[in-house]
């Protein structure tokens, strides 16, 4: 694990949405894996803009979410449909035909399960998976106990997951139960992993994450035996991180050949 310590989240999305920019650079067709919710607004901020720029191109690019609320269809508000619309898709020069979100109106969850799966296998697979983590360690909605070669499957919120969300929803009554998520083995086959994560909030579980055991309790501890994860974290987040100046030491040691990687 490449863990990368910046001051700020925006610095640690800069140095994420860099990872973005050089991957596409180098392979203009790739299959990004793409998360919703507070994170990953900064680092969709940025590639915008350096989409604006003319430094990154989505032309050819695929992208399949992580998850998606049950019952949701596309137009709803609340739904992750909506959110990637309003704060990527629409500004950038992404396909339609090439968005990937889980449906959350599928009649059987199951089938439509499988056939996401198929869907990501058909595109060569993801290159990479961009992941915020949830306090409690879950990435995508894998919650705690999930296990760890889970496939995308419909799964149940925690109470502490509905209260964290119900930011987006005007309360946690409104938040819904259900959802389709990829697996933990859906996102431990992408070629490499990205996890961003800022705020006091997410310290424990990004300390579990990263020096704790692997444990289906902390679903991002998985991670731990992916061979190319890059962990970027702002400096609350990094707060309960033992090693914190080892891994800043490292970064900033890297040798010129691999600094750019
Ligand atoms: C949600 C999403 C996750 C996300 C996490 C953290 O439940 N399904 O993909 O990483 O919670 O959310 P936030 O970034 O808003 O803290």
């Amino acid at each position: 694990m490449e863990i990368i310590i910046q001051p700020t989240a925006e610095a640690a999305s800069a140095v994420a949405a860099e990872i973005v920019a050089r991957l596409l650079c180098e392979k203009p067709d790739a299959v990004l894996g793409l998360p919703t919710g507070q994170t990953p607004l900064l680092l969709y901020r940025e590639l915008i803009r350096l989409y604006r720029k003319g430094q990154v191109d989505f032309r050819r690019v695929t992208t399949f979410n992580l998850d998606e609320y049950v019952g949701f269809g596309s137009k709803h508000p609340q739904s992750y449909h909506s959110f990637m619309r309003e704060h990527f898709f629409r500004h950038i020069n992404i396909s339609q035909k090439n968005v990937h979100v889980p449906d959350g109106m599928a009649k059987n969850i199951p089938a439509f399960s499988v056939r996401y799966e198929k869907m990501i296998r058909a595109a060569g697979g993801i290159d990479l998976q961009i992941l915020g983590i949830g306090a409690d360690g879950h990435i995508g909605f894998n919650e705690p106990s999930s296990s760890l070669a889970s496939r995308t499957r419909i799964k149940t919120l925690a109470p502490q997951t509905r209260k964290d969300n119900a930011k987006f929803f005007g309360g946690e009554n409104k938040v819904p139960y259900h959802v389709i998520t990829m697996g933990i083995g859906t996102i431990m086959e992408a070629r490499q992993c990205l996890l961003l994560a800022f705020g006091g909030k997410k310290s424990h579980a990004v300390a579990g994450a990263v020096e704790g055991a692997i444990t289906a309790m902390n679903p991002a501890s998985a991670l731990q035996v992916h061979p190319t994860v890059k962990i970027c974290l702002d400096k609350s987040a990094a707060a309960g991180l033992q090693k914190a100046d080892y891994y800043r030491w490292v970064y900033e040691n890297k040798p010129a050949w691999q600094k750019n990687c």
